[in-house]
């Protein structure tokens, strides 16, 4: 499985760069408005700093949303670097740029997926990833991992190459259980990650050596 970063924060976006588990990044519109960054040029300037720091799949959302201006936005974002997955939104004119950038070989990103349907559709467009939004479906009292599952099961009947990207993920409880069900990709803020690094036998088991090892010394 792989792994994802779900910021637009540089300091955090290196952090986990440095444990070595990092295979890419995912951004959207708030994540980049919560850095402070806005104006054409800050926002591909920031874009090519995130490809500088990871060598991965780098997601860049579109801000618009007819089919003239997305294909427009996602060219200039792909011109940026060849690591640059433009991220289309889960809408009609969506699935129509999905189709123009799958046929230019440009990576895509589909996100606000809420359906299994709506995977469906962007896999058949030619999505390389599909982002089905866990938390945002648990926060309604819908149930995010079935909609994985189910995702998962429509790809594998088909043998899609489109990768589940799980997405809106809030704890390390979400990241378990997507490897569990074989989401081939999580992202996720960067607590919830290092959440994964914890627990309390650990703790004890670590004190104990530490304090056995000066006896030694
Ligand atoms: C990632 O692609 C999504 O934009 C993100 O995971 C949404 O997360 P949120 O529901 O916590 O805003």
């Amino acid at each position: 499985m792989k792994f994802f970063i779900d910021t637009a924060n540089l300091e955090q976006i290196k952090e986990a760069q440095d444990l070595g588990i990092l295979d890419g990044v995912t951004t959207n519109p708030s994540l980049m408005a919560k850095e402070g960054i806005s104006g054409k040029e800050a926002v591909l300037n920031h874009y090519k700093t995130i490809c500088e720091i990871v060598d991965g799949d780098i997601s860049a959302e579109v801000l618009s949303t007819t089919y003239e201006e997305m294909i427009k936005e996602g060219d200039e974002l792909a011109a940026i670097h060849p690591n640059i997955v433009v991220k289309i939104p889960m809408i009609k004119d969506g699935i129509k740029a999905l189709k123009y950038f799958s046929n230019k070989g440009i990576k895509t990103n589909c996100t606000l997926i809420f359906s299994a349907g709506q995977a469906l559709l962007a896999a058949k467009a030619g999505a390389n990833y599909v982002s089905p939004f866990l938390g945002r479906l648990d926060d309604i009292s819908v149930d995010g991992m079935n909609l994985i599952e189910e995702i998962r099961i429509i790809f594998d009947n088909y043998m899609f190459d489109t990768e589940i990207l799980a997405a809106s993920i809030r704890s390390p409880m979400h990241i378990i259980n997507c490897a569990k069900i074989g989401a081939d990709v999580i992202t996720s803020p960067l607590d919830s990650i290092l959440n994964l690094l914890n627990h309390p036998l650990t703790d004890k088991g670590l004190a104990q050596f530490v304090a056995d090892a000066k006896k030694m010394s």
